[in-house]
């Protein structure tokens, strides 16, 4: 950074120390370095979040109902299409900021079974298109590998087109040795049918001897489920204001701190994710949970 940075830097800070940033910004309204004054201190702000969040108790496994890549795109007149587009690339900016966070578990839903009957079939097409370059792009990250990411898709994966069960197939192939962290993709996915899906299991192997009425518990039904792998999910994020779960992950969440914001899914930032864990960080300690 040169000095004229470094300087911007500490008029950042010192404003932000006497809480004037504001004023003075909006004074300064047209001036590029009133705008570079604004990103800095938002960055300062950002990373000293960062530094405190860092210094609490982090939730271990963080799930996203990534919501509003159309309405971005309408917000600014633009097609679905470039909402997905930017929603997939945001998808890898989040990964980044959760390995830098140390968080081992990220999920998140990206089709829903209701979303397979309920859209166009050239949006899906798009959808579809994304997920295998989605896909692709993540498996050939330098970063996954040398961070360790063992990357995987669940959900009625075979109602997905071939292209797609082919991206998840090499995608898992060249991430399935790595330990240090789970990246889980819900795809063809909903709550009710994984559910379903494990009765029907438990109950198969009830009908074949192997396992007696009484062995039927919680954990016997969690051992079944596409997620039987993973932690329950500590925080649950949805982006774009709607307030619902939407058939995401029922069972696991049922102890899981729920936070809703208003932003849609392209325009999530570092500072909008260290809120979240911010405000689970509190709850925490309040409740104890
Ligand atoms: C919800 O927004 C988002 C989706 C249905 C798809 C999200 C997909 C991606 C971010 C790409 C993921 C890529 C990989 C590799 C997994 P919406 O269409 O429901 O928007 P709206 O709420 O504004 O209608």
């Amino acid at each position: 950074m040169g000095r004229i940075g470094q300087a911007l830097d500490g008029t950042a800070r010192w404003l932000l120390k006497w809480r004037i940033i504001r004023g003075p910004a909006r004074y300064l309204a047209n001036s590029r370095y009133a705008y570079s004054i604004i990103s800095r201190t938002d960055r300062v702000r950002t990373n000293r979040l960062r530094d405190r969040i860092k210094r609490s108790e982090m939730p271990q496994h963080v799930s996203i109902i990534m919501d509003g890549n159309r309405r971005f795109a309408w917000s600014q007149e633009l097609g679905r299409e470039v909402g997905h587009q930017h929603g997939k690339e945001k998808l890898k900016e989040v990964m980044d900021w959760i390995l830098d966070l140390k968080i081992p578990y990220l999920t998140v839903y990206a089709l829903s079974t209701e979303n397979m009957t309920g859209r166009e079939d050239d949006e899906l097409d798009t959808l579809y298109d994304l997920y295998v370059t989605g896909f692709q792009e993540i498996c050939s990250d330098p970063k996954i590998h040398s961070s360790g990411v063992k990357v995987q898709a669940v959900g009625r994966l075979e109602l997905l087109p071939e292209r797609v069960q082919n991206a998840i197939k090499v995608a898992e192939e060249k991430t399935g040795e790595y330990t240090n962290f789970l990246f889980t993709v819900c795809l063809a996915y909903g709550g009710r049918e994984e559910i379903v899906d494990a009765v029907r299991e438990l109950a198969d192997d009830h009908a074949q001897g192997k396992i007696s009425l009484d062995a039927i518990d919680t954990d016997a039904i969690s051992n079944r489920l596409y997620t039987a792998d993973l932690p329950d999910p500590d925080l649950v994020i949805r982006t774009s204001g709607e307030e619902r779960i939407s058939n995401f992950l029922l069972w696991q969440i049922a102890y899981s701190e729920l936070h809703f914001t208003d932003v849609h899914w392209p325009s999530f930032s570092r500072n909008d994710l260290y809120e979240a864990i911010d405000s689970y960080q509190k709850r925490k300690r309040r409740y104890g949970l």
